[in-house]
């Protein structure tokens, strides 16, 4: 597997990815103008040509937001978004702390969190459009 930093040109590619196994993906309007905030950092796994994972995140000046993770179905439980966690800290140069949402009942992401560092700091209250929660957790990097 290789991790690389990913570019608007790879749009059509990410949506491709969010759109299959990851119900609460981003349009790709939504991914362009990510792109051209140039605060947005976005990274890619791949195994061969084949894009397996995918990362966003959003820099302000001294935190970041984690937009999204999400790996391919047939390649998780295989250290596939650990990489890609550890490859965007590595750019996000400067930041102090990397915050998120995550709606509650998404357990194997809760669990991702907590085993890469993430503690829960607050419950957003019928966060998401269909009234689930969302827990707010930050990592101190
Ligand atoms: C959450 C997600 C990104 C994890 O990706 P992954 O590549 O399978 O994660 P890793 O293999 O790096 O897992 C690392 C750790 O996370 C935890 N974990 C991952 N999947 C888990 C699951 N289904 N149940 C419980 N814990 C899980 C484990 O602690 C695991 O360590 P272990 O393998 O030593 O037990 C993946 O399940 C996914 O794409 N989900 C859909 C998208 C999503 O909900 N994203 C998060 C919201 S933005």
């Amino acid at each position: 597997m290789t991790v690389t930093l990913l570019t608007v040109k790879d749009v059509d590619k990410i949506c491709a990815l969010y759109l299959k196994d990851f119900a609460d993906g981003w349009n790709k309007e939504m991914l362009i103008s990510a792109f051209n905030t140039g605060r947005f950092i976005c990274a890619g796994a791949f195994d061969g040509e084949r894009l397996i994972g995918v990362i966003t995140c959003s820099k302000s000046v001294d935190d970041a937001d984690l937009e999204g993770i999400v790996t391919l179905k047939e390649y998780r439980g295989k250290g596939v978004a650990t990489a890609l966690l550890q490859f965007a800290e590595k750019q996000l140069k400067g930041v102090n702390k990397l915050l998120l949402e995550v709606r509650e009942g998404n357990l194997p992401a809760i669990q991702f969190y907590k085993k890469n560092g993430f503690e829960k700091i607050s419950v957003r209250k019928k966060y998401y459009a269909d009234g689930e929660n969302a827990l707010v957790f930050v990592k101190e990097l």
